[in-house]
């Protein structure tokens, strides 16, 4: 699929999305020659500025973010980059506005190919996605097909997260994004979908023979979604205390790993066939009864510690706030190749360290030969086979086997077979945006999400968010210490189902 030149028009040029992550992803992908030459940058924000006090403010972003800076790299791809002021939610800012894409477009040989992105708060994404709609620049026979190919030209959206804060704010988002915009014009971002691993799960599980017979729930135990981070929430109160861990990482990137986990094996590797296969296990995802919710989630607060205050303490959080710095839930799946195994994920700030991970815990053998054996008797019971996807920090998938130690007595061990990516690959690593801009660039979806899953993912933890989680959320203040591994709860979570969390099995690496 040929990348398609455009106008990247950026809503929302001086928060810290773009700086940090857009820009810097987008001079990657200038330095890796991956972004067609015609293609531009152009920045929209309410302040003024010349695009040269924007290209001079961006260049210690990029040196800080970027994987890598050259100077003469940088110049070039700064001279693509322009800025223009206006308030987007604004009619009246649009024909200016308009009129400086259509200069663009013209001066850079891009036809009329625009691609908005709403790097901006979330509850302006529905004012100015109407203003893009009434501006006329989204015009039926330059949608993302037209009946004349070679001439066809496109107006696209990114959407970034959070996508909506609950089913009903998302319904609403899709509705007014599906007035202005085609399904397949729309582009809901999520950056987890631009990891290497998280793609290499499909590969794993459909380009191999190996592991599928057994990815069901005859074999597999559980598995576990492991998304840790040592930072706290610090400066992002304003924005993290309405959404909590549930929103901000489970709704949204730990169900994009699940899906591509569970899902059925698509018709072939295109946007169609993938994002089809992930709606069906999304919305296969079991609704717990209202008065059972505490059987399946336990919600945390980290406490204070020497190195500063609890989420509680921290400027800007409300009294009593029982937003979740911690989470924890297990899922099932009504359908027939999961009816039975759990999924328990989980995500917390200023926990023991930064791990993302997969984990394919397996039901042990069905009878266990060796148990009479005076050497293994010592030796405890068959650790049951296990598969890790470690996301990061490391990108490797690991394999756990039992083994015979060599000697004459029969004793058994544990094995870990370990295929490093980075080692084996050596590949250039790209901020995850980058390559999903590109993407969005060259009309490919696969990586998206639809309208149908996201409502589909909202509807799953709603639950969890909504007053039918009052009662788990009465004692959560400092319950779980930074630098632990969450809250006491999380693992009274997983013994329920009999299931311990991978970092306290015995065998384990970590
Ligand atoms: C973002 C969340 O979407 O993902 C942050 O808003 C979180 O709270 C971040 O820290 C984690 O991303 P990554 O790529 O570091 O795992």
């Amino acid at each position: 699929m040929q990348v398609d030149p455009c106008v990247l028009v950026i809503f929302g040029a001086s928060g810290d999305l773009t700086r940090r992550k857009l820009i810097p992803a987008m001079y990657e992908m200038h330095c890796a020659g991956l972004l067609p030459p015609e293609a531009c940058v152009l920045g929209t924000a309410r302040r003024p500025k010349t695009d040269d006090a924007w290209r001079e403010e961006l260049e210690s972003w990029v040196r800080e973010h970027a994987n890598g800076f050259d100077e003469a790299e940088w110049r070039s791809f700064a001279s693509r980059i322009h800025y223009h002021a206006c308030d987007a939610t604004d009619q009246d800012s649009y024909p200016a506005l308009l009129a400086r894409i259509s200069g663009l477009a013209a001066e850079n040989g891009c036809r009329d190919n625009v691609l908005f992105f709403l790097s901006v708060a979330p509850n302006l994404y529905e004012p100015i996605v109407e203003c893009i709609d009434r501006s006329g620049i989204v015009t039926e026979g330059r949608r993302w097909c037209s009946i004349d190919p070679a001439n066809r030209s496109w107006q696209r959206v990114i959407v970034e997260k959070p996508f909506g804060n609950d089913a009903a704010t998302a319904a609403s988002l899709n509705r007014v994004l599906g007035r202005a915009f085609e399904e397949e014009a729309i582009y809901r971002i999520d950056h987890y979908l631009g990891k290497e691993v998280v793609q290499g799960i499909l590969a794993f599980r459909f380009a191999n023979t190996i592991f599928e017979p057994i990815w069901n729930q005859r074999y597999i135990e559980n598995i576990q979604i492991t998304a840790a981070e040592t930072v706290g929430v610090d400066d992002r109160v304003a924005f993290y205390d309405g959404a909590g861990a549930i929103r901000d990482m489970i709704q949204s990137h730990l169900f994009q790993i699940l899906a591509f986990v569970t899902m059925e094996p698509p018709t072939r590797y295109a946007s169609p066939h993938v994002r089809a296969e992930k709606i069906k296990v999304i919305d296969a995802l079991r609704v717990p009864e209202d008065d059972r919710i505490q059987e399946y989630c336990a919600l945390g607060q980290y406490g204070p510690d020497d190195d500063g205050p609890g989420y509680a303490g921290l400027d800007g959080v409300p009294e009593g706030s029982t937003t979740e710095t911690y989470a924890a839930l297990a899922l099932f799946m009504d359908n027939w190749r999961w009816a039975g195994t759990p999924f328990f994920l989980r995500s917390g700030k200023r926990l023991a360290k930064k791990l993302t991970e997969v984990v394919v815990r397996f039901r042990p053998p069905a009878a266990n030969l060796f148990r009479g054996l005076p050497a293994f008797e010592g030796g405890g019971g068959l650790v049951p086979n296990q598969i890790v996807m470690e996301i990061a920090p490391r990108e490797s998938i690991r394999v756990r086997f039992e083994c015979k130690v060599p000697g004459l007595e029969f004793k058994l061990d544990t094995i870990e077979m370990d295929s490093d990516f980075q080692e084996r690959f050596k590949a250039e690593e790209f901020e995850a945006y980058g390559p999903l801009i590109i993407d969005a660039m060259r009309g490919d979806q696969t990586l998206f999400k639809h309208r149908h899953e996201v409502e589909g993912a909202w509807a799953a933890v709603m639950p969890f968010l909504d007053e039918r989680s009052e009662v788990l959320r009465r004692s959560i203040r400092d319950n779980y210490r930074p630098g632990s591994w969450g809250p006491a709860s999380a693992d009274e979570l997983l013994a329920r189902y009999g299931a311990r969390w991978n970092e306290r099995t015995p065998g384990t690496a970590d």
